[in-house]
């Protein structure tokens, strides 16, 4: 066993906020000097704001230095963000997008081996240590879930069953006969995995699984409670991105279970009016944004992930929490005026008893106005419901989503199976509107 994992928990994880908040001074400090020195991009931005690394003289100076984002990586389109020469880059991984060029991160030696940590970290806060079995069905690839969970759950001691995405049958094949106690994966993919037990017959909830560790995708407490009912197990929310680092930004602690953590001591978090970049106190909605401290490959300053959380105090570490993400500003629909986040309707469908988390919402105009209709399963114990039950089912989730957002929709319910199954990033929303 590694130093890392005999202790289990590093000491930072149960320090002070003031030694904490030292660390990341001194961190950020050497990041901005690297990033200025080494990167032309921040240098020409950094200089056109008038602002110059030897001037952050406390963690609030950042407020100063501007903002990267995904276009700053796509306008330097592969390898121009990079802060070291291309030798010491020992891994190339890149996030597809649904849009533009894909974006391209690189890692050194250390980025692999700090990220490993983090990602052992991660899970080993989600309440896996060296005894168990982890089978990650992450894709393997340019995608970061795949290897990034892998180094970490071998740096934890885990046994790993790198199974990486879809095949779903072979998924379950492997869990009754491999016996993993911990799976990874996508929250959409986890309820694919446990659909697929019952198509062969079996109950999920008595697999050898015991903890699942889920992320890549926004998912909502409803979710959470159906995976948990469905599968069995504790489902803990894993938070990252490929230009922070990947899986291991964040994760839950299994002792409080109330939103990841974020390693602070790795990543400084923000929260900023997405409109006017103001940064918002602690406790309010808002984009977050990370500046990484220890990256050296590529290191990120006041990067704009995009996603909406709110910044909540430290619990079962000294770290702070994030909420878990409401959505992403780039996901947000606007239906007659009205602004909505497809999670916003999954925590609706998923007060329906009858209804699963497998669902679309399609968007159209019909005449000068927006429709909007929820497609979305029966679960599969009600697959042969009459049809009295699922428009009564629909009723109440028109309802619902009526009273809650005070817009109207049309709700199709469908038997299990007929909705497309992604074995990845689900995708919630079909807009037809812009076509
Ligand atoms: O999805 C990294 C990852 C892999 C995270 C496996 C967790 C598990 P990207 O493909 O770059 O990287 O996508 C990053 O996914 O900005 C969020 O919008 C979303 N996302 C990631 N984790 C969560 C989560 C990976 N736990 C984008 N909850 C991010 C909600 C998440 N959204």
């Amino acid at each position: 066993m590694s130093a890392q994992t005999s202790s289990l928990f590093e000491p930072i994880e149960r320090a002070s906020r003031d030694e904490i908040a030292a660390l990341q001074l001194a961190r950020m400090k050497t990041t901005l000097a690297h990033a200025y020195a080494n990167v032309a991009t921040y240098r020409e931005k950094f200089d056109a704001a008038g602002v110059h690394p030897d001037e952050l003289k406390s963690l609030a100076d950042l407020a100063r230095f501007p903002f990267t984002n995904k276009q700053d990586l796509r306008n330097n389109y592969p390898y121009g963000m990079l802060a070291v020469p291309m030798r010491d880059i020992v891994r190339i991984h890149a996030s597809s997008g649904t849009t533009g060029k894909q974006t391209v991160v690189g890692y050194t030696k250390n980025d692999i081996d700090m990220w490993a940590n983090l990602m052992a970290r991660s899970l080993h806060a989600a309440g896996a240590g060296p005894d168990d079995i982890v089978q990650i069905a992450h894709a393997y690839g340019l995608f970061t879930g795949g290897f990034g969970v892998h180094y970490g759950a071998e740096r934890l001691g885990c046994t790993v069953i790198p199974m990486g995405g879809g095949q779903t049958a072979k998924q379950v094949q492997l869990i009754r006969d491999f016996k993993p106690t911990m799976i990874v994966a996508t929250p959409s993919y986890a309820l694919n995995i446990a659909d697929e037990f019952v198509r062969q017959g079996m109950d999920p909830a008595a697999c050898s699984l015991r903890i699942g560790c889920f992320g890549a995708e926004p998912w909502g407490e409803g979710m959470r409670s159906e995976i948990q009912t469905r599968l069995g197990i504790d489902a803990m929310d894993l938070y990252g991105l490929s230009e922070v680092i990947g899986p291991g930004v964040a994760c839950e602690c299994i002792e409080a279970k109330d939103g990841p953590v974020i390693w602070e001591d790795h990543f400084y978090p923000e929260i900023i009016h997405p409109e006017t970049g103001e940064v918002l106190p602690d406790g309010e909605l808002g984009e977050l944004v990370f500046t990484s401290l220890t990256k050296e490959a590529l290191p990120v300053i006041r990067y704009r992930t995009r996603d909406l959380a709110r910044l909540l105090p430290p619990t079962a570490r000294s770290f702070r929490r994030m909420s878990k993400i409401t959505g992403r500003s780039d996901d947000m629909l606007i239906i007659r005026g009205v602004n909505l986040f497809p999670g916003h309707i999954e925590e609706l469908i998923l007060k329906q008893p009858q209804l699963s988390g497998h669902y679309l919402l399609e968007v159209y105009r019909e005449g000068p106005l927006d429709q909007m209709e929820v497609l979305v399963e029966v679960k599969p114990e009600f697959a042969h419901a009459s049809t009295e039950m699922k428009q009564n089912a629909a009723k109440g989730l028109q309802h619902e989503i009526k009273g809650w957002l005070g817009v109207t929709t049309r709700v199709s319910i469908l038997d299990p199976g007929h909705l497309p199954r992604p074995e990845g990033k689900a995708r919630r929303v079909i807009d037809k509107r812009a076509v």
